[in-house]
């Protein structure tokens, strides 16, 4: 009975493989499936042919696979008369592109050929993803007999030699391993540049050996929970208790790590503005010296909205009428340059509150002596000399869209944020640009509706993250060099929130920025929603599988609010993936499969509380259960 049931058993299992449709993120250039599996032995070769970095990757699979599968795998090197399970080569065929590979699956093994050790690396990457999701346990999995890879060729390439993710340390401070572990995470899709945002008001997070208090300082902050913005104020004398930063030894260790699975570590120091820490440590540096302390998240910068500018109720730039502040910024790209390998350095540039530049004796002498007619002139003259410092350490500078302000620097990259016309309007002025759109790429905006989200200030759904393109109309795709999607962590407190902002939508700009262009803008062959969800989907297993977390906000219904009248509300319901049933209830009980199901916009009851909302597919619930205020909902009907 045993073995008929392992037969049968079998059986599904092959059959089950050939019918599946891909599920790799991101999509390849070109898949074709063949009938048939190919069987890891229980002790599989690898060759690993070429150079020592494919050893090393062929070391690093073969260390993951014998942990993961318990088999004793064995790494060859350079031998190509060995029968092996897995050969990974470097070859000399130039129609391969850069960081391309190519790889197939068939009744003699499996085979990734590239003609750069990036490529095989990207070609491994296309394996794990190949093999079943237990592949992406950290534990053993044993016993299990299932290791299993379709047979298929793969031709692939990236559309983007930048392929961003940033990492904000300033506003929480993660560790050196909770840093790896997150490359660890985003390498699994391709990425290749972590853009670490080093300082900010909240936090100085890298040690200056020849500016010490920046750390001493300017790395430690008063503990505070809750909403960013509105946290209380230090006390005199409180203890700094929270914060952290990176020695040069954990940057080395860093650089080394991500250079050994190919991702460049972009190192961002935000100037003028967004300075207090450093402030906090050196205050001479500031055109209103005083006494700064390291932001625990308070509000000192105010955005009154409605087209006007923001101010600070605090200074928190760096003066550029200061010559003192060259100097210092001097001794930081010194180290920066030293440090990090990667051939640009990221100034900031951003948000800089220019309200106490306006009052300053100095800036007023500066603009005299420099012939600046407004503060535009004086920011691009601040941008241009940290350009300058940049360059003379041998690194190209990049900075936030704001540095086209006044007149960009003559070398200057920017990094678009704010929409993508900075980026437009760099790219015509022959500059390179890295887009990375608020509105399409910043991961730390809400994935849901705020009523279930941890609170922020907007919302990007993954189905918007999908629809990004780096390459407006129009631009020269040669003129874009990628993006990025940005990870700003004010209300990023732990690994497990920063996991779950991320994903799913870190899967969509993958695919942008790795996949080749749609055929068509939207619902073209290679960008297609239904199959891209669906993928993410059995990713959500190969997350869980690895104990990552992840937002299943893309489950949870999608409210639209009207008003009939004056006092009647309308909500009219929909998701944002296919085939899901909204089950609701307006008399306070907690909705199932066995209540209405929507199908038509709802008159919400004049007396209602609440409005409860869960989502079910094939009878199981898959949304969260949503509790909205009927108070909430009258607010965005507009009735008073
Ligand atoms: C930014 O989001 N201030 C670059």
């Amino acid at each position: 009975m045993k073995k008929i049931l392992f037969a049968v058993c079998v059986v599904f299992i092959s059959a089950d493989s050939f019918s599946q449709p891909s599920q790799l993120i991101p999509q390849p250039v070109s898949e074709i499936r063949e009938n048939g599996i190919y069987t890891l032995s229980n002790n599989p070769v690898i060759s690993a042919i070429g150079n020592p970095d494919i050893e090393r990757i062929g070391q690093q699979f073969a260390h993951h696979m014998s942990f993961v599968t318990g088999y004793g795998t064995t790494v060859i090197h350079m031998s190509s008369t060995v029968k092996s399970d897995i050969i990974l080569a470097l070859s000399d065929d130039e129609s391969i592109p850069k960081e391309g590979y190519r790889l197939k699956v068939a009744t003699n093994g499996i085979t990734i050929t590239a003609n750069e050790a990036a490529g095989v690396f990207y070609g491994v990457q296309t394996l794990l993803q190949l093999l079943p999701k237990q592949i992406e346990s950290k534990t053993a999995v044993k016993p299990f007999d299932g290791w299993n890879i379709p047979f298929v060729t793969i031709e692939d390439h990236p559309r983007f030699g930048w392929r961003g993710l940033m990492l904000d340390v300033s506003r929480h401070f993660f560790t050196v391993a909770e840093v790896k572990d997150f490359r660890d995470q985003i390498v699994k899709y391709k990425f290749n540049l972590l853009h670490l945002h080093l300082t900010d008001d909240q936090g100085w997070r890298l040690q200056i050996k020849s500016l010490p208090k920046l750390t001493e300082v300017g790395a430690w902050r008063v503990e505070r929970t809750g909403n960013f913005g509105t946290l209380s104020k230090p006390k005199p004398g409180e203890p700094t208790t929270y914060g952290g930063f990176y020695t040069h030894d954990d940057i080395k260790e860093l650089v080394k790590y991500a250079a050994d699975r190919f991702v460049n570590i972009l190192p961002e120091i935000d100037v003028p503005g967004h300075s207090l820490a450093a402030l906090a440590a050196y205050p001479e540096l500031s055109c209103t010296p005083g006494e700064y302390y390291v932001s625990p998240g308070d509000r000192f910068m105010i955005w009154p909205g409605g087209g006007q500018h923001f101010y600070g109720t605090l200074d928190n730039t760096i003066c550029p009428a200061n010559e003192k502040a060259y100097e210092f910024l001097d001794k930081v790209f010194t180290e920066v340059a030293e440090l990090f390998p990667f051939g640009y350095i990221h100034m900031g540039g951003d948000e800089t509150a220019r309200n106490f530049w306006e009052k300053s004796e100095q800036v007023k002498a500066l603009m005299q002596k420099e012939k600046l007619k407004d503060l535009d002139e004086v920011q691009s003259y601040f941008v241009k000399r940290v350009e300058k410092i940049i360059n003379s350490k041998g690194k190209k500078m990049i900075g936030w869209d704001e540095i086209l302000q006044g007149g960009i620097a003559p070398n200057a990259a920017v990094m678009s944020w704010r929409g993508m016309k900075g980026g437009v309007e760099a790219a015509k002025q022959g500059h390179e640009v890295v887009m990375s759109p608020a509105d399409f790429a910043y991961l730390d905006y809400m994935q849901g509706d705020g009523v279930i989200e941890p609170p922020v200030y907007a919302s990007l759904r993954l189905k918007k993250a999908y629809q990004f393109d780096p390459v407006p109309e129009g631009i020269d795709e040669k003129l874009i060099k990628g993006g990025q999607a940005n990870l700003w962590t004010e209300q990023v407190y732990n690994t497990r929130h920063l996991q779950y902002m991320i994903w799913p939508r870190a899967f969509a700009i993958a695919e942008v920025l790795w996949s080749p262009k749609p055929a068509r803008p939207s619902g073209g062959e290679k960008r297609n929603w239904s199959n891209f969800t669906s993928r993410v989907e059995s990713h959500f297993d190969r997350l869980e599988a690895a104990g990552v977390k992840y937002s299943p906000a893309m489950y949870d219904p999608i409210f639209e609010v009207s008003k009939k009248d004056t006092a009647t509300i309308i909500v009219k319901l929909s998701t944002e993936i296919d085939g899901l049933a909204i089950h609701y209830s307006f008399d306070n009980s907690f909705p199932d499969n066995f209540y209405p199901e929507y199908t038509s916009p709802l008159t919400v009851p004049k007396d209602a509380s609440f409005l409860k909302v869960i989502t079910y597919r094939n009878n199981k619930p898959v949304g969260r259960m949503m509790v909205m205020p009927i108070a909430e909902l009258k607010k965005r009907a507009g009735i008073k």
